[in-house]
């Protein structure tokens, strides 16, 4: 399909945002023969944005802004550009597109930047190009691009299995107040799993519910959700950044209701008792020099959503 010429003017323009998120439980199982591990994880999406702007261009290409956009790789590796190609292919536009990220999701922090980069950038194609894929269509090429993927499309609360890219959503009360302390120096996701192979070893455990967590988002009791925070990659992520353990003590220490590693790190996240008091840990976290950068946000919060479209 390739649209009119009319339709190709410098002003058209499609802006998505989507979040980030924190895995407030995350289990994971042994590796199985296709390298991955099963996993059950309760996804919450929080209120740090990626915007994805498409533009009309020749071929594919990206630019993008925000305090580490040096650290995106802006190539075809790039996996907002591979959302893009691969939406373009399945739905058979022969266009291109530009893409802009203004990035404010850390950089292979844990928090699913890049997965959210994605699924902003599928949704903006889909909405630029007028493909009109149904969001059956959109979570399928979702998951081909990442595990975390669909969920950035989702967004809200979401229990995932599988890869974590099969996913239901769960009921949560109330929001919850976080504080993040982000590092400029990333953990690679591969790696993660694989020091979680070596600690784990053959006796790795199962994957099961959480169900105190998930008890605790439908009564939207912080304070038990606090207890009920887990993540099996944990120790993984402190194998290969030791001094994250100061990190979790200092939040722990300024009265966080839980404090947790998110997702395969190197992000750490704090729970509040309301948003002055996460934005009290944003100010320990900051003063006891613990962190590059820290955040506040809250959650959950919608997933991938165009916000103008011309
Ligand atoms: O799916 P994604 O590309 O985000 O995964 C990156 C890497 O993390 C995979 O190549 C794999 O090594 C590891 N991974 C895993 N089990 C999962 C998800 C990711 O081992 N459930």
């Amino acid at each position: 399909m390739t649209l009119p010429r009319t339709d190709l003017g410098p002003e058209r323009e499609t802006r998505v945002r989507a979040p980030g998120k924190v895995n407030l439980g995350l289990r994971v199982g042994a590796r199985e023969p296709d390298g991955y591990h099963p996993l059950v994880t309760v996804f919450q999406a929080v209120s740090v944005y990626e915007d994805v702007v498409a533009t009309p261009a020749e071929g594919f290409s990206l630019t993008v802004s925000g305090p580490q956009a040096d650290l995106v790789p802006t190539d075809g590796s790039n996996l907002a550009l591979r959302a893009a190609r691969a939406l373009a292919e399945y739905a058979g536009i022969d266009d291109g597109v530009h893409l802009h990220i203004d990035k404010a999701v850390p950089v292979a922090g844990g928090m699913a930047g890049g997965s959210a980069d994605a699924a902003a950038a599928l949704l903006a194609c889909d909405a630029f190009w007028g493909a009109g894929l149904t969001r059956e269509q959109l979570h399928d090429l979702a998951a081909e691009l990442g595990s975390d993927v669909p969920f950035g499309l989702m967004g809200h609360t979401a229990v995932g299995t599988g890869r974590g890219d099969v996913l239901t959503p769960a009921l949560s009360r109330g929001e919850y107040h976080w504080a993040f302390a982000v590092r400029d120096a990333g953990l690679s996701t591969a790696r993660v799993y694989t020091a979680f192979d070596e600690l784990a070893g053959a006796g790795s455990p199962g994957p099961d519910s959480d169900l105190e967590l998930l008890h605790a988002l439908s009564a939207g009791d912080a304070h038990a959700l606090g207890r009920a925070l887990r993540n099996d990659l944990q120790l993984a992520a402190l194998e290969l950044a030791p001094d994250l353990a100061e990190t979790l003590a200092v939040a722990q220490d300024a009265g966080a209701l839980g404090v947790v590693v998110s997702g395969s790190g190197p992000t750490v996240a704090a729970l509040g008792r309301s948003r002055q008091h996460a934005h009290a840990i944003a100010a320990a976290l900051t003063a006891a020099g613990v962190a590059d950068t820290v955040l506040t946000a809250t959650g959950p919060v919608p997933g991938a959503r165009v916000l103008t479209s011309s």
